[in-house]
């Protein structure tokens, strides 16, 4: 047992950095839509005092592409898929669910609930879920937006609807301003913020969702070092994704596992999973 590393979706094309996707266990990948999208005009990154804006609008090449060409590619590195899928309904949801149920490359589906750059979907997260959980017996991981006061509520709804682990957080909207012009940098003007910043708010969704369900949790959000790894684990989460950190240095999955194998050690945990034991007890503590 130990804590899988794998890559936010949206910050790593393993097309062009295989090697990369290499040094993570899974490859998630873009977030696929029903069609091709172009995504927003540019400018559609921002970099930030503590992080980075993006507004880039699910660009991607449609599911039709991502099955003839893409997921033959990726099988030919080896790599263990996550699908990332979107969509503007249910119904988009849930026909990509339905045309990946079958396929032996696709491991995952990971329901992208929670973009900050879309127009929301007309249904509620939980009957996305149920709308997907009927299109496939793949394993569904339901992204949540850590932009809700109550996210163990949220967390709930999706697992009685089917979701079979929680992926948290997404990013959360932000504003950067030119300090020139005091204008928007980001052509929309609002965006995703990600980053460092986003580690106590990803450690405060984490905490609470484990606290409210039993799935497996995927931990995200300002990732840069194996003690903020460590840290998403003891709050709750089983596997660790990277985002932001992967722009600024390829390199960061070797280092975190380094990193994380000897924080856990100096805490005297034999494995780093085992910090996940902690997260029960804490929670306990703190109430
Ligand atoms: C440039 C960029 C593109 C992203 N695209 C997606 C996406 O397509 N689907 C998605 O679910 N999340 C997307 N995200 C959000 C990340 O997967 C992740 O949830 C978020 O960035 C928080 O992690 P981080 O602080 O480590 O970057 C994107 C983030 C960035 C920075």
């Amino acid at each position: 047992m130990t804590v899988p590393l794998l890559n936010a979706s949206g910050c790593l094309d393993a097309l062009t950095a295989p090697d990369v996707a290499r040094s993570l266990d899974a490859f998630v990948t873009k977030t696929i839509t029903p069609l091709p999208r172009d995504g927003n005009p540019p400018v559609r990154i921002a970099e930030t005092r503590a992080g980075m804006l993006n507004a880039i609008g699910l660009q991607g090449p449609g599911v039709d592409a991502l099955v003839s060409d893409v997921l033959p590619r990726l099988a030919a590195l080896g790599l263990h898929v996550w699908v990332s899928v979107g969509g503007f309904s249910a119904r988009d949801f849930a026909g990509i669910c339905e045309r990946l149920d079958g396929r032996d490359d696709v491991e995952v589906l990971e329901l992208n609930l929670s973009c900050p750059n879309v127009e929301e979907a007309p249904e509620s997260s939980a009957e996305i879920v149920a709308a997907c959980r009927e299109a496939t017996r793949k394993p569904l991981y339901a992204k949540l937006s850590p932009a809700t006061w109550d996210i163990a509520e949220s967390a709930r709804a999706v697992v009685a609807a089917g979701a079979d682990g929680l992926s948290l957080v997404n990013t959360i909207r932000g504003l950067a301003l030119d300090p020139a012009t005091l204008r928007p940098r980001l052509a929309r003007a609002l965006g995703g913020y990600s980053g460092p910043a986003l580690k106590p708010i990803a450690l405060a969704c984490v905490w609470a969702c484990a606290a409210a369900v039993e799935v497996p949790i995927v931990g995200m959000g300002g990732v840069v070092t194996g003690i903020d790894a460590l840290e998403l684990v003891a709050a709750g989460a089983s596997v660790v994704s990277l985002g932001t950190v992967l722009f600024s240095d390829p390199g960061a999955p070797g280092r975190i596992r380094g990193e994380l194998a000897a924080e856990a050690a100096a805490r005297g945990f034999r494995d780093p999973a085992d910090a996940r034991a902690v997260a029960r007890s804490n929670r306990e503590k703190a109430l």
